[in-house]
């Protein structure tokens, strides 16, 4: 019935006029209520200690390299990650391309198993990967130059109206994704692989990204991004049949793979506090402290986009983020897998910062596009996050010992 309350009276103050003015001066209140929430916890008391906590070592943890996928996919995310996208050399053919993966797979498997590359210069750091693992992803470009054909999805994506996208941070040939709980490890497995491409590529662009450190929070706990919302709730599930279906690809070469997406998304944190709580959370259609749907009360709730306020009208914002990223077909979803990034600012602000959005899916036509043309003639969210940078990439499947990764698309 029009005008009923059918949704849990949630945040009775949030009124639409209130969202569009009340902006500031309530922000200022919740920026007292954050303030208040801090001194509570930092009153100088130390942290209780266990014998536990400070033995419990993460340096020596490895992930298998070997397997039907790369790893570094359905692997939970770990705390830090490198993505670096490089220019093939113009005399770079099929020939050179094999020669290339075999380096890169040999070094990639010694490392992620806490092993020096096969010419390391710093076996030490080589000691403690922390869960690394490295995984690859081919271009458009690279794609050509193995004389193949990959999936048609495997181009730029389409210009969006909201995009700003600056060539320093889109495109590339081969993409290598290198991530761990540890940044010294990222740094020496990204230097060892780059320094294995020298004479066949250039780099285009390197993205770091970061979630929460290691030890933080428990094993499973929803990440959170810049803008403080509980991010990636609603996600396929590692191991799952359901995870399965909507990630790996079984087609071709690339069969046991995946598409990957990235897109560098500038999240304006300046514009951003000038928004207050309530309408922070109309923004995303979720609440801040718990990630709940608005009309629920535990962020594994399902929204009920039904209900309407007091007033009329819906609880859960037509236009917001969740709303909007929702598809009512199943076969339009993705696995978001992303990190956050925080720069030196640059501009007026005092904020760089944003997600380096990473989404796997096996068809990126079919499940990606339909949710980001959405996005992209709806979405509050819009007015704080720009995209910068836009990468797709072919994740080729993984390989055993004594094969190397991408030997699908070059030894067909
Ligand atoms: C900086 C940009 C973005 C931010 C801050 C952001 C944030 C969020 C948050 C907080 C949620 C709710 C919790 C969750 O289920 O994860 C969410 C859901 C979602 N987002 Fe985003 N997002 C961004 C960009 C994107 C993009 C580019 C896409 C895809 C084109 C996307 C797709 C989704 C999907 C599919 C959901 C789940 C919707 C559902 O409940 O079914 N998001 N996002």
């Amino acid at each position: 019935m029009a005008g009923e309350q059918t949704g849990p009276p949630r945040r009775p103050g949030a009124s639409r006029r209130q969202f569009l003015f009340g902006g500031a001066v309530a922000g200022l209140g919740a920026a007292g209520a954050i303030g208040a929430t801090y001194a509570l916890s930092s009153t100088g008391a130390a942290p209780p200690s266990t014998d536990a906590a400070a033995t419990a070592l993460n340096g020596a943890r490895t992930v298998p390299f070997h397997g039907a996928h790369q790893a570094g996919v359905e692997t939970p995310a770990q705390a830090h990650s490198v993505f670096t996208a490089l220019d093939l050399n113009s005399d770079v053919d099929r020939d050179s391309l094999r020669r290339l993966m075999q380096l890169l797979t040999d070094d990639a498997s010694r490392l992620t198993q806490g092993r020096p590359a096969l010419a390391d210069t710093e076996v030490e750091l080589a000691t403690t990967p922390a869960g690394l693992t490295v995984t690859f992803g081919f271009g458009p470009g690279l794609v050509a130059r193995a004389a193949a054909t990959g999936p048609a999805w495997l181009r730029p994506l389409p210009a969006f109206s909201i995009d700003r996208l600056q060539d320093e941070f889109s495109g590339g040939d081969l993409l290598i994704h290198v991530g761990a709980d540890e940044p010294m490890a990222v740094a020496h497995a990204t230097r060892m692989l780059l320094k294995d491409t020298r004479s066949f590529a250039s780099v285009r662009w390197a993205q770091n990204g970061f979630r929460r450190a290691y030890g933080t929070s428990a094993d499973g706990t929803a990440m959170r991004n810049l803008f403080g919302q509980v991010d990636e709730t609603v996600n396929p599930v590692p191991g799952s049949a359901d995870f399965a279906s909507v990630v790996w690809a079984e087609d071709g070469w690339l069969s046991g793979g995946t598409g990957m997406v990235l897109r560098r998304i500038e999240m304006n944190l300046d514009t951003w506090d000038e928004l207050d709580r309530p309408g922070r959370e109309l923004a995303v259609g979720r609440t801040l402290d718990t990630g709940a749907p608005l009309t629920g009360s535990k962020d594994t709730d399902e929204p009920d986009f039904g209900a309407v306020s007091a007033t009329g009208f819906p609880v859960i914002p037509e236009f917001s983020h969740l709303r909007r990223a929702r598809s009512d077909s199943a076969k339009e979803r993705i696995f978001r897998r992303s990190y956050n990034y925080d720069d030196q600012p640059t501009g007026p602000g005092v904020s760089n910062s944003g997600l380096v959005f990473v989404s796997y899916q096996a068809d990126v036509d079919a499940q990606f596009l339909p949710i980001q043309r959405r996005l992209d003639e709806l979405d509050l969210l819009n007015k704080w996050t720009t995209p910068i940078g836009s990468a797709v990439f072919a994740i080729p499947p993984g390989c055993e010992p004594g094969g190397y990764i991408g030997e699908t698309l070059l030894e067909s």
